[in-house]
């Protein structure tokens, strides 16, 4: 039971409940789909002339190797089926973001891709869009209050944090061990609505052994607002690192776990662990498999990171801008979870898996991802 969505989101299913029929929506939006002339090509037979569509790509950033290897699959593939691609990325910066979005949209793009800075401030861009007949694929991210937003797509965001939660409950072995275990907790960024899934997911595997005494937050500091790092930053997250273990581990206390939502939250965690705390490194969480914290994995600071195959996440979204510049019935598999304020956005959930020491070879390695010069 999602307890903590089903708090947040009671809206969402009331809204969904109330009936919202999908099939309507695109003549509800007085969009006729972008059926365009447009004719398919085999991969390498990519051709620009009559019949080529347009799609916008805006990324939030270049600094997150995510996100780099999200716009160069998402271009690559495209092109390779004949689409022009506008690929940019905002420097996390939210007004680069909206007025990249508006050149895409000046410039002919039919579909936009965008993974959002913030969620909430793409309302009026997205009503330009609207007003084009553009068709708005919400990429990673939900966009949030605005009725404009065709389809998501994204990795099963509720999943990735049970898997975190539950790796801690069997790296720890919380159900056959005595005794209690200290764990401390770093979610995400409050405006990015993934953070609020990963959190719930996570604990709601976690709360009844926080409840039974069997995990104990020494700090205190369990509510998402309390434990939210805004804009997922790692030095935001040493920063409370340092403080929480100066505060309540400096006499000796020992942390066994951290949950951290993503990878970039964790390397702050792993800083601060690093020249704070002598003791073992804590069972820690992560996800995103970036390079930088496969490398903790691989030399013991960090136990697991969840992998979201972005080369999945590209391709399901390629087939989809393919749909819907074919005017075909665009993949969805969930058409009630994702309630943006505005509306219940139709989705496509892709799932996630974990990396470790165990298993990063075959995860990692062998299905490409990552080249073994790359880790070491
Ligand atoms: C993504 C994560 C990423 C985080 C920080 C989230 O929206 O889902 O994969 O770690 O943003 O960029």
């Amino acid at each position: 039971m999602k307890k903590f969505l089903s708090v947040v989101l009671s809206a969402a299913i009331l809204f969904t409940l109330g009936g919202c029929d999908f099939s309507k929506r695109s003549k509800e939006h007085g969009k006729e789909r972008n059926k365009v002339d447009y004719v398919k090509q085999e991969a390498g037979g990519a051709s620009h002339g009559k019949g080529s569509a347009k799609v916008g790509i805006s990324m939030p950033t270049k600094d997150l190797m995510r996100w780099n290897s999200d716009g160069d699959g998402l271009k690559l593939k495209l092109e390779a089926s004949g689409i022009v691609v506008d690929l940019q990325y905002a420097a996390n910066d939210v007004s680069t973001q909206i007025s990249q979005i508006e050149n895409m949209i000046n410039s002919g793009c039919k579909v936009l891709i965008i993974a959002a800075i913030e969620s909430s401030s793409l309302e009026s861009v997205l009503e330009m869009a609207e007003a084009k007949n553009v068709t708005v694929i919400s990429y990673d991210r939900l966009i949030m209050d605005s009725p404009y937003v065709d389809y998501y797509v994204t990795f099963d965001d509720y999943m990735a944090g049970t898997i975190q939660g539950e790796y801690i409950v069997e790296s720890l072995n919380l159900d056959n061990s005595a005794g209690s275990f200290n764990i401390e907790i770093t979610a995400g960024d409050p405006s990015d609505n993934k953070a609020a899934f990963y959190y719930s997911g996570a604990m709601d595997v976690l709360h009844p052994y926080i409840s039974s005494g069997k995990l104990v937050v020494v700090s205190g500091q369990v509510d998402f607002d309390a434990v939210a790092t805004p804009m997922w930053a790692t030095d935001t997250a040493q920063a409370r690192a340092e403080n929480i273990i100066a505060a309540f581990y400096s006499n000796g206390t020992h942390i066994d776990a951290w949950l951290c939502s993503n990878d970039s939250t964790a390397l702050g965690v792993i800083n601060a662990l690093s020249y704070m705390y002598p003791g073992r490194y804590p069972v820690i969480t992560g996800h995103d498999c970036d390079l930088a914290n496969v490398k903790c994995i691989l030399n013991g600071q960090q136990s697991m990171s969840v992998f979201k195959d972005t080369r999945t996440l590209v391709s399901q979204t390629v087939e989809m801008t393919l749909q819907i510049l074919n005017g075909n019935s665009v993949d969805v598999n969930d058409n009630a979870s994702y309630y943006n304020g505005r509306t219940t956005v139709p989705s496509y959930l892709c799932s996630p898996v974990f990396a470790d020491s165990y298993n990063y070879k075959e995860i990692l390695i062998d299905s490409g991802y990552y080249t073994s010069d790359q880790l070491h």
